[in-house]
């Protein structure tokens, strides 16, 4: 059982107000701002390299940790900025060439769309987009019939940015395995909050970033990327941290994942990014999956109460963010004013989630993602708040 009040009193932001995005940026715990705060202190006291050294055993083990809250292996993880960064690192490395189609959902992020229509003018690759099935989610079967001997990478995000639903990615993976194809899973917006196994996935290569479900610092990211893959992929760019220049006139790139890394980073906010997996393991992912669901369930159906409102999630599985709109309210507006009265939630605009806003003629919409630290009086504070700008 979780002890919610223990968890409330050391999320400091919430002495502030109610925060309900943690699929925007979540209030970090405690303990992650006091590992951040020690790291840059100690820099300030005896400096940036001498500080890196001092914490070097602890700092080291920001791999293990990330590859236990997503079941790999250490030296299948970088760490990078953020989840944009790791997921470009893996998909600008893989070869694809005129012709190589590329298959993806419905529900993709803009940032991977630019990409795919980057490589599509400079590479020639073609994109397909999966369907979705009834209930709005990718649907498999048309996934299975669509991929050919020229589909070169299954490429989905997982869980929107735009709303609740939870695409069947160990589906995904358990398809694109039997044919052959890599399998690419921004898990961007699921990691923290529900099981991530990629094992479970069967996914080669799988993005996150720190700062949302996890519960850790902004400018934190990482790529996952399998063992078999490794010495395959060549990055993009190469420094002589990802690859030490051995001879004059040679390099040798790293075994490990650690081969899309740069030889600078913030410290500070890896020590950050560490603590947030050990705080979200030491709660556990099934605990936290099952609270913020539940908040969320709740949330949808208080919502679809209010005059004009209509909840707009996809999906047979639902995962802890909610999106709707409510009739004469302007999101973009009302976002402000909630933020004045102390209570934050977000909005979600059409170019994040294009051929999605397009398909189901969405309109900016509200975004909100209670976590396992909020509870119900902060939902009947949401309510009361949307109801009084009606
Ligand atoms: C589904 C999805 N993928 C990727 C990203 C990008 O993450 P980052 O901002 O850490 O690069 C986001 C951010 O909102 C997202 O929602």
């Amino acid at each position: 059982m979780m002890d919610i009040e223990r968890i409330r009193a050391e999320t400091p932001g919430l002495k502030h107000g109610i925060h309900l995005l943690a699929c925007g940026s979540a209030l970090a715990p405690q303990p992650v701002i006091d590992a951040v705060k020690h790291h840059l202190d100690l820099e300030a006291q005896i400096g940036g390299y001498e500080a890196h050294k001092a914490e070097d055993a602890m700092l080291d083990a920001t791999y293990d940790s990330v590859a236990r809250l997503i079941g790999a292996r250490r030296h299948e993880i970088a760490l990078l900025e953020n989840a944009t960064a790791a997921w470009c690192q893996a998909f600008y490395a893989l070869p694809l060439k005129a012709g190589d189609r590329v298959i993806t959902c419905q529900a993709e992020y803009a940032a991977n769309y630019v990409a795919y229509l980057q490589r599509q003018k400079r590479d020639g690759i073609e994109i397909d987009v999966v369907p979705n099935d009834e209930s709005g989610a990718l649907d498999v079967q048309a996934l299975e019939r669509m991929i050919t001997d020229r589909t070169a990478l299954v490429t989905i995000t997982w869980v929107p940015t735009n709303g609740g639903l939870v695409n069947p990615a160990a589906e995904v993976g358990a398809i694109a395995k039997k044919a052959g194809v890599p399998f690419l899973l921004d898990a961007c917006q699921a990691v923290g909050q529900m099981p991530v196994d990629v094992e479970a996935l069967n996914c080669d290569f799988l993005s996150a970033t720190g700062r949302k479900f996890l519960r850790g610092p902004r400018g934190t990211g990482f790529l996952y990327i399998r063992d078999s893959w490794l010495q395959k992929l060549e990055p993009i760019m190469i420094d002589h941290f990802a690859a030490p220049w051995v001879t004059t006139d040679s390099y040798a790139l790293r075994d490990d994942a650690r081969r899309f890394e740069n030889w600078e980073n913030s410290y500070a906010l890896r020590a950050g990014l560490k603590v947030a997996c050990d705080y979200a393991m030491a709660l556990g992912i099934e605990a936290i999956e099952e609270r913020a669901t539940m908040l969320a369930d709740t949330l949808r159906a208080r919502i679809s109460e209010l005059e004009g409102a209509k909840v707009l999630d996809l999906g047979a599985k639902q995962c802890a963010i909610v999106s709707f709109t409510i009739d004469g309210l302007d999101p973009h507006s009302t976002v402000t004013a909630l933020r004045d009265k102390g209570i934050t939630i977000g909005a979600s605009s059409p170019d994040s989630t294009r051929l999605d806003a397009e398909y189901r003629n969405l309109r900016e919409m509200f975004r909100a993602a209670p976590h396992y630290f909020n509870n119900e009086a902060d939902l009947d504070a949401l309510i009361v708040a949307l109801k009084s700008q009606l």
